[in-house]
């Protein structure tokens, strides 16, 4: 599975060689060797070094975006009421976007986070150490499932708190609807996503038709809530959606006893920008992931650590710019097996799982 997802990453170099335009009215056809992310500071209160993450609740702060005025706010036009904040904001990142280069490109993402799942209720419930050591390797308990886990009631009211969130900012603010949507392929995030947006109403050159994306998905643990469904379940789950190109019918990445480091999320992570960035001219993008595959992407963007509690989600005003010289090689691990129990464990933590009598600890298989 480690070739599986090195193959893929030979994306990058697929990316590298795109022609496509990658921002409105950019025809760009000169070659490069890599896109290179920063997330640019002074707009959103996420991602200002000396704000609390603490208990932030982007929908009670207008999305984190901070009041100001911007040099492109005089000659900014519009008939009837005084602009919102996020009017004047289009508008300065579309004037961004007009006066850059062809090489450069500047995108918003909407990065959410999926409502609670019955894998997070059971990791509360069991506790984390007992839950990595044991529970999580099931797909339940027999009262909840939780392999590709879908929304506890909470989490529902969490997808539904977002959806009243946006349609509120979209009235109220004018707030740039999502020019497109992604989504990860876990059950959880495909549920998030159509509540929020579901049954919103878009402009109708922005309608909600997601793209399920396989690198959009949780990091790879051998937890069964990080193992998907098959393509076959998702589309009959929701129908109107698109796929990426090339998604397999079955999950060819998660296989149990083998997970993905972070040297290896980073990788896809940028992987899966690059794809988006590449094929998209989308300004406004919108992504619905998981708490460590948005950690992951943040990293790639250069975006400080910003933690997200579920249902939650962060904006990112983006700067790509594509690079002449060649990528920083950087050093992917090769997947690694963890210590499980075969029962549920005396304890674990730091040291690891100790696993009772008569429950031996799994063979680490390589
Ligand atoms: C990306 O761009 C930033 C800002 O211009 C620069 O500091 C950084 O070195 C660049 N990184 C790479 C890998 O090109
Ligand atoms: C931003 O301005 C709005 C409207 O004037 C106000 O309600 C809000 O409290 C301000 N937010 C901040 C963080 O100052
Ligand atoms: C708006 O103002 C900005 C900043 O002065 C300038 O760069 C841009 O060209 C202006 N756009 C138009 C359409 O006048
Ligand atoms: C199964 O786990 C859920 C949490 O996901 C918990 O609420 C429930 O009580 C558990 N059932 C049993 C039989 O332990
Ligand atoms: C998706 O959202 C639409 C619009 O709200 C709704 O009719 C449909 O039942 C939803 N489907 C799922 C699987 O949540």
């Amino acid at each position: 599975m480690v070739n599986a997802l090195i193959s893929s990453l030979s994306l990058v170099a697929l990316a590298a060689q795109g022609s496509l335009a990658w921002k409105a009215g950019s025809e760009c056809t000169s070659s490069y060797s890599y896109i290179n992310y920063t997330s640019v500071p002074g707009f959103f209160v996420q991602d200002d070094p000396s704000s609390s993450t603490t208990n932030f609740d982007y929908t009670t702060s207008n999305f984190g975006l901070i009041n100001q005025t911007y040099p492109t706010d005089a000659n900014f036009t519009q008939c009837g009421a005084p602009a919102t904040q996020w009017q004047r904001f289009a508008h300065y990142v579309n004037s961004l976007n007009a006066a850059s280069p062809a090489s450069v490109a500047y995108k918003v993402l909407f990065l959410a986070r999926h409502g609670e799942g019955w894998h997070n209720a059971a990791e509360t419930y069991y506790g984390t150490p007992a839950w990595n050591c044991y529970y999580s390797l099931l797909d339940g308990n027999g009262t909840a499932v939780w392999a590709d886990a879908l929304l506890t009631p909470a989490g529902v009211a969490q997808a539904v708190k977002a959806n009243t969130f946006w349609r509120s900012q979209l009235s109220q603010q004018k707030m740039p609807a999502p020019q497109s949507y992604y989504s990860s392929p876990l059950s959880r995030c495909l549920i998030t996503a159509n509540i929020t947006f579901g049954d919103l109403s878009l402009p109708a050159a922005r309608p909600f038709v997601p793209t399920v994306k396989e690198f959009f998905r949780e990091g790879i643990s051998i937890h069964t809530c990080d193992r998907r469904r098959s393509k076959s379940y998702i589309h009959d789950l929701l129908p109107s959606w698109k796929f990426e190109d090339g998604f397999s019918e079955t999950d060819l990445i998660w296989n149990g006893v083998t997970a993905e480091d972070s040297s290896g999320q980073y990788a896809r992570s940028k992987v899966v920008l690059d794809e988006v960035f590449t094929d998209d001219e989308a300004t406004w993008i919108s992504v619905t992931s998981h708490s460590g595959e948005i950690g992951s992407l943040l990293s790639v963007l250069g975006h400080r650590s910003w933690s997200l509690s579920t249902g939650q989600a962060v904006p990112v005003l983006v700067k790509a710019e594509r690079m002449p010289a060649p990528y920083p090689s950087k050093t992917i691990a090769a997947w690694s097996s963890a210590v499980t129990c075969a029962g549920p464990p005396v304890s674990s933590g730091a040291g690891g799982c100790v696993c009772s009598t008569g429950a031996t600890a799994l063979p680490t298989v390589v």
